[in-house]
């Protein structure tokens, strides 16, 4: 199974006369194009968050219109830049049945089950988890208690290394990422965490859990220490599940340049990270 994510993207319709949200457009569509064309086909995409810079309804409609080709197969979960409902209401349909103030979700339709996690405040542009939010985390988890399960969040619940001062830790309340790390671990099935928001590639393990963020789509918005052959590429990542070790291998998608992927395990994530 190929998992490919996409986070970060910030686009913006309509030209205002900046040249950045033309090149968020032609980031988006270059990873869209490339995922299209890999050999290998791509099972899902997810989209950690962050997908409109202004969360508008035209936003939205741009977005859907670029990652079309990917039909059925597009998971995303909100941003702080995002609006919930307008997501939820473009991409989202039949997978959000009821009515809830926040969004959460599952797919179950591969070796892997995976669950959209909205990690929004409602007071800030940071993460935070309220009570509601973790009992229907814990429920939705209870459902498949032994199938391998992989969350797609956009809040990083960890110190993000690398990451600095108010970058580091990115919750309203350490206490709620606290009582995540207490529902994950009624729920030794899950084996992975992807993240957004941080716009860095980093890989961290957590309570047993490897845990990742990756750069943002939008080329202008990279922060930290990339590989040599990444800088100011589009980038997106790749991630393999593997079904008899039940861990996935992550690799760096570069979409244009020579060396078209970079292989990533723990040991190679670069670590001296600054914005
Ligand atoms: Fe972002």
């Amino acid at each position: 199974m190929l998992v490919a994510q996409l986070s970060d993207t910030h686009l913006k319709a309509g030209d205002d006369g900046d040249p950045c949200w033309g090149s968020r457009e032609n980031d988006l569509r270059a990873c869209v194009a490339d995922i299209m064309e890999l050999e290998g086909p791509v099972d899902c995409v997810l989209h950690t968050g962050d997908i409109a810079q202004f969360g508008r309804q035209e936003d939205y409609t741009l977005v859907s219109d670029v990652v079309e080709p990917l039909a059925s197969n597009f998971f995303p979960v909100p941003g702080n830049r995002d609006h919930r409902s307008g997501l939820a209401s473009k991409f989202l349909g039949s997978r959000m049945p009821r009515q809830q103030p926040f969004i959460i979700y599952a797919v179950d339709e591969f070796p892997v089950r995976l669950i959209g996690f909205d990690t929004l405040s409602a007071e800030t542009m940071m993460g935070d988890l309220d009570e509601p939010r973790l009992a229907a985390l814990d429920e939705i988890l209870a459902v498949e208690g032994s199938k391998p399960t992989a969350l797609f969040m956009h809040h990083p619940p960890f110190d993000v290394p690398g990451a600095e001062g108010c970058y580091k830790f990115q919750y309203d309340r350490p206490e709620a990422v606290d009582a995540f790390w207490q529902v994950l671990g009624r729920h030794p099935n899950v084996v992975r965490l992807f993240c957004g928001h941080a716009h860095r590639l980093t890989e961290t393990t957590v309570n047993g859990v490897v845990c990742s963020t990756m750069p943002s789509v939008a080329t202008d918005k990279h922060v930290g220490e990339l590989p040599n052959e990444a800088i100011g590429k589009t980038l997106y990542m790749l991630h393999r599940f593997d079904e008899r070790s039940n861990t996935f291998e992550s690799s760096l998608r570069i979409v244009q340049g020579e060396k078209p992927s970079v292989k990533l395990s723990v040991s190679n994530f670069p670590q001296d990270i600054r914005p």
